[in-house]
């Protein structure tokens, strides 16, 4: 059974407040924001003002995903906006231990995001220092995309060298992810899926978390 962190991003925006509602009367495990800066990524979503009124609405923790340029300006504004974990990514980072160093001394939990085409090797050092992975399954920047299939040879790769180093270190997979392909995701190796569109585009989204939680 994995962790279930649906992603707001395709939440209906105008009812921000029904839609955390809904999500904690769910079987969902996380919150997962998605935070994109029109540099990084070619979009731009929502940012710390709107995180911090999520938060607020929820026990459950909130994983914040920064697709964005310099993370390190911004680590402490998010723990301030309420964020559990703070996920960055790999190829924004030529100083990455000392990101992640920053998030840990900030209080919250560590992640690291690499896109599809990022090879898990440039984790070999720095995943003894971390909580989290984050494999991109999709070309990070909008919701909706289509689950690249080369992602499942990537998380069964990252899984064996996790379980090798005997680490605690979670694996998170994000993009693309619906009831049809999520069962292939855990079977490689995946400890949390998020799914945007497949839940909140979904007729009964709280009956889509409860399906995804049983695989
Ligand atoms: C994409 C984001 C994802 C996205 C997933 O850049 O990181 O979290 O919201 O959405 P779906 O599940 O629709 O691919
Ligand atoms: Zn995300």
């Amino acid at each position: 059974m994995a962790l279930i962190a649906p992603s707001l991003l395709a939440s209906n925006f105008l009812k921000l407040q029904e839609e955390c509602t809904m999500l904690n009367e769910s079987e969902a495990d996380w919150f997962h924001l998605d935070v994109m800066d029109g540099r990084f990524v070619p979009n731009i979503s929502f940012g710390l003002p709107v995180i911090e009124q999520i938060t607020k609405t929820t026990e459950k923790l909130c994983d914040v995903h920064l697709m964005i340029l310099e993370p390190e300006k911004y680590a402490e504004a998010f723990k301030e906006a309420g964020a559990n974990m703070l996920t960055i990514h790999l190829e924004v980072c030529p100083h990455l231990h000392r990101n992640i160093e920053q998030i840990k001394s900030l209080g919250m939990q560590a992640g690291v995001a690499l896109n599809p085409h990022t090879p898990i090797i440039l984790l070999q050092d720095i995943l003894q220092d971390i909580d989290m992975v984050l494999i991109m399954s999709v070309n990070p920047g909008f919701g909706g995309q289509k689950f690249i299939p080369h992602s499942l040879k990537k998380i069964a790769a990252l899984r064996k060298m996790i379980d090798d180093a005997k680490l605690n270190v979670k694996i998170e997979v994000d993009g693309g992810i619906s009831l049809q392909n999520a069962k292939q995701v855990i079977n490689a190796g995946a400890d949390v899926l998020v799914a945007g569109s497949s839940i909140f585009k979904s007729a009964d989204p709280k009956e889509t978390i409860r399906q995804l939680k049983q695989l």
